[in-house]
């Protein structure tokens, strides 16, 4: 069900909310459960997203089971399972293409629709299959899917061109149960990566990660059923500090983990902006008019990619110019245009955004194209001066959790609607697929 939100900005967001599990903690966590045979994995504090209930229907395609209800799941996955996965699966959510390490150390085999691009870049998954290659796959491109088989699969040393979070991942979960070890080197450090190796490690896999870009797994022969317990999400604790530094308020988010969001908050305190940081929370308060900063995505510790576009619509209110560089993804600037709608002043300039203060935004009906860029969207709706509408909120739903519920509990004027009903108005149009 498309749907769009109404939002009558204006009004400084004031309360406190809950974070959320992570959603890019809780997808390759429900991976891993691939590797288990006769087994279950308990896992906790699992966001209700639809990316979440996707990979669940992934999972229920293949042959588990998967209960899940009030944030905790449940996956029991038998002695046989299918390697191949449903190419409308994969199409509707790139992240499926975490099933291939796992479905490959297990079966041997796997099948697996190429997941295509979307509006923030082609997204290929090289590392991915150069990776599983050394480890002695074979991979073939056939009609569009990957189609891996192996004899056993074999430790190897591989060095990351680049530390993808995917690919880390996924070669982590194919050496497993490979023979020897492997050492992956240049990996990714995000803060899930290591809620999977604790995940993994509770089944029964020998790991070791010391946070460094390097992470040593020798094989075993079997895991067990295991429990495991999602982080916060850090990329949506950001997205409510920045609205409420954008409406000028006062915000508080719980039950956090303050190391895994320093970046952003050196970044707001450059700006000015007056926060308070407690062992498991953090708030936002009201205070000057921030001003402009300027920073570069990075892959973690840096700034992350994922809070561009919603630090850009903070810094869209800034006094000065600021610039932005996003170095993670080739074209992640799609909100750049809805955000000029609403009285912006951003100046692309190749891989980088001037961004020049304004007074305020104004209200306009704008489209979200990825869930990070329509969150940024509905930042700027709520710190316009009068009414905004946000298209295919369907891109939001993926990534945040009970949005509209959290922003009224801050006190913000939102409505949620379905566009199903109005005859085919189903917002702007705009290409793509999500991703
Ligand atoms: C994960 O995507 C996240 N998704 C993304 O979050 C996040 O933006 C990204 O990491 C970077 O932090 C999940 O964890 C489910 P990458 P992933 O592999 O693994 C290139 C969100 O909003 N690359 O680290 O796909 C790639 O094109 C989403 O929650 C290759 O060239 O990201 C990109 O430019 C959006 N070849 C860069 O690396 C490969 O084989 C980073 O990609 C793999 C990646």
């Amino acid at each position: 069900m498309e749907s769009k939100m109404k939002i009558i900005g204006g009004v400084p967001l004031r309360g406190s909310i809950e974070a959320q599990g992570a959603k890019n903690a809780t997808l390759p966590v429900m991976a891993a459960a691939i590797l288990l045979k006769d087994q279950k994995l308990s896992i906790s504090r699992v966001p209700d997203l639809l990316d979440v209930n996707t990979m669940a229907d992934l999972l229920r395609s293949l042959g588990a089971s998967v209960t899940f209800s009030g944030h905790e799941m449940e996956i029991s996955v038998p002695g046989e399972i299918s390697w191949e996965t449903p190419s409308d699966l994969v199409r509707k959510m790139r992240a499926s293409s975490l099933v291939l390490g796992p479905l490959l150390a297990r079966c041997g085999r796997a099948v697996m629709p190429l997941p295509g691009g979307c509006s923030i870049g082609s997204r290929p998954i090289d590392l991915h299959l150069k990776g599983l290659t050394r480890m002695g796959a074979t991979i073939e491109l056939v009609h569009g899917a990957v189609h891996a088989t192996t004899k056993g699969l074999v430790g190897s040393r591989i060095y990351l061109d680049f530390p993808s979070v995917g690919a880390t991942e996924n070669l982590m979960m194919a050496a497993v149960f490979a023979r020897g070890e492997t050492v992956l080197e240049n990996t990714a450090r995000e803060p899930e990566i290591f809620n999977l190796v604790e995940a993994l490690r509770s089944m029964g896999a020998s790991i070791e990660a010391d946070g460094t870009g390097v992470i040593r797994i020798s094989g075993v022969d079997t895991l067990h059923s295991a429990s495991s317990r999602i982080i916060p999400d850090r990329i949506e604790i950001c997205t409510y500090l920045l609205a409420g530094v954008a409406t000028g308020g006062e915000v508080t988010v719980t039950d956090i983990i303050p190391n895994h969001i320093d970046s952003l908050l050196a970044k707001l305190e450059e700006a000015g902006a007056t926060l308070k940081v407690e062992d498991s929370r953090v708030t936002v308060y009201p205070g000057e008019r921030i001003k402009s900063v300027s920073l570069k995505t990075l892959p973690y510790p840096g700034f992350p990619t994922d809070l561009q576009p919603q630090i850009m619509t903070a810094l869209c209110l800034a006094e000065g110019t600021s610039v932005i560089q996003e170095s993670v993804f080739q074209s992640r600037f799609l909100h750049v245009s809805e955000l000029n709608k609403m009285g912006a002043k951003i100046d692309i300039q190749s891989n980088s955004a001037v961004i020049t203060g304004v007074e305020r935004f104004t209200g306009a009906d704008v489209v979200a194209t990825d869930l990070r860029a329509g969150a940024a969207l509905v930042i700027a709706g709520l710190a316009a001066g009068d009414t905004t509408m946000v298209y295919h909120l369907g891109h939001i739903c993926r990534g945040y959790e009970a949005m509209e519920e959290k922003l009224l509990r801050l006190g913000a004027r939102v409505q949620v609607i379905s566009t199903e009903k109005e005859d085919g108005k189903g917002g702007p149009s705009f290409p793509g697929p999500s991703c």
